[in-house]
């Protein structure tokens, strides 16, 4: 039976802590091929530069191919139906990494799809980026049960990845958003249907970054969000982390961002700059952590491939 990585809740606690271990020993050992001869196809319908460059390197240094498929070329939905697409790349390739704007049309690729489908980013999850972070969190030594991270700004994709993560190791995760940019109601009540983690919801980012180890933020506009830009960054003011926001917070905490950063907007240049901001890091374990993901998904189908001709 084929995986999916879609959302988080689609891994346990076990498959957590054997992908940190398997990430931990891909960040070493380059003399594993375990894509060799397969190729796994990018459905991309939106910009990227680390999800991008991270798979393409990661599949390369696995000894596999990826081939691009932005949204004017393929056309998924429109020249194609999404049932098409995903048999056709099927018969084809060992894996699919999608970028889409709709979950819904993530979900049905993979309910088509008869090999691994992984989210690549969708407006409701972005599953790899926060597993890159709470590796980054657990390579800072601070992974510890109740670990206090504070989301300050949107709850968007990013927030609610950490949401569905918060099910599977137990944090203190705390959002501080303003009215009307909350995270996904669906996943709040799953994650704390979940039990394992503390989830609050703030209004204040001084309150919430107090006794933070983490100080997490993301863009106050997503992709395919641009035409809200202006009201956003009205209904934003406040939840800036700036360094008077920072003197709230411990002086050991880490400051996070998924990037890119919109400066001077969500981060000022002095705290994503500064001595305790790791993004970098967060965006470099992005290749770590994704290879690490691959195997295990790619590993477990290899051979169950539908070969349509000898059926
Ligand atoms: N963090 C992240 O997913 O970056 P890209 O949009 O550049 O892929
Ligand atoms: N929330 C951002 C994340 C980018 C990696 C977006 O969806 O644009």
């Amino acid at each position: 039976m084929k995986k999916d990585l879609l959302t988080l809740f689609d891994l346990t606690r076990k498959d957590l802590d054997l992908l940190f271990e398997e990430t931990d020993r891909l960040r070493h050992d380059r003399s594993v091929a375990p894509l060799r001869g397969q190729t796994v196809a990018m459905i991309f319908q939106k910009p990227s530069l680390r999800t991008r460059v991270s798979f393409e390197v990661g599949v390369s240094q696995l000894g596999g191919h990826t081939t691009f498929l932005s949204q004017e070329s393929i056309g998924i939905g429109t020249r194609e139906s999404v049932h098409d697409v995903a048999l056709l790349l099927s018969r084809y390739c060992g894996a699919l990494v999608a970028r889409l704007f709709d979950h819904r049309v993530l979900v049905d690729l993979a309910r088509f799809a008869t090999i691994p489908v992984i989210n690549a980013l969708t407006d409701l999850s972005h599953p790899c980026q926060v597993l890159a972070d709470l590796y980054t969190v657990r390579q800072y030594g601070k992974l510890k049960p109740g670990v206090t991270v504070a989301f300050i700004g949107d709850g968007n994709n990013v927030a609610n990845s950490w949401l569905e993560i918060s099910g599977l190791y137990p944090i203190r995760f705390i959002l501080a958003a303003p009215k009307g940019y909350q995270a996904d109601p669906g996943i709040v009540q799953r994650a704390r249907a979940a039990g394992v983690s503390s989830i609050e919801i703030v209004a204040d980012p001084q309150e919430a970054v107090r006794n933070a180890d983490v100080v997490y933020t993301d863009v106050w506009t997503s992709m395919g969000q641009e035409a809200e830009a202006e009201r956003r960054r009205k209904a934003f003011t406040g939840y800036q982390v700036s360094e008077a926001l920072m003197r709230a917070a411990p002086a050991d905490c880490l400051v996070m961002h998924c990037l890119p950063a919109h400066r001077g907007e969500e981060i000022t240049d002095a705290v994503i700059d500064g001595p305790r901001s790791v993004v970098f890091d967060q965006a470099e374990n992005r290749l770590h952590v994704q290879k690490a993901v691959l195997t295990a998904l790619c590993s477990q189908n290899h051979g169950d491939q539908a070969q349509g001709a000898e059926r």
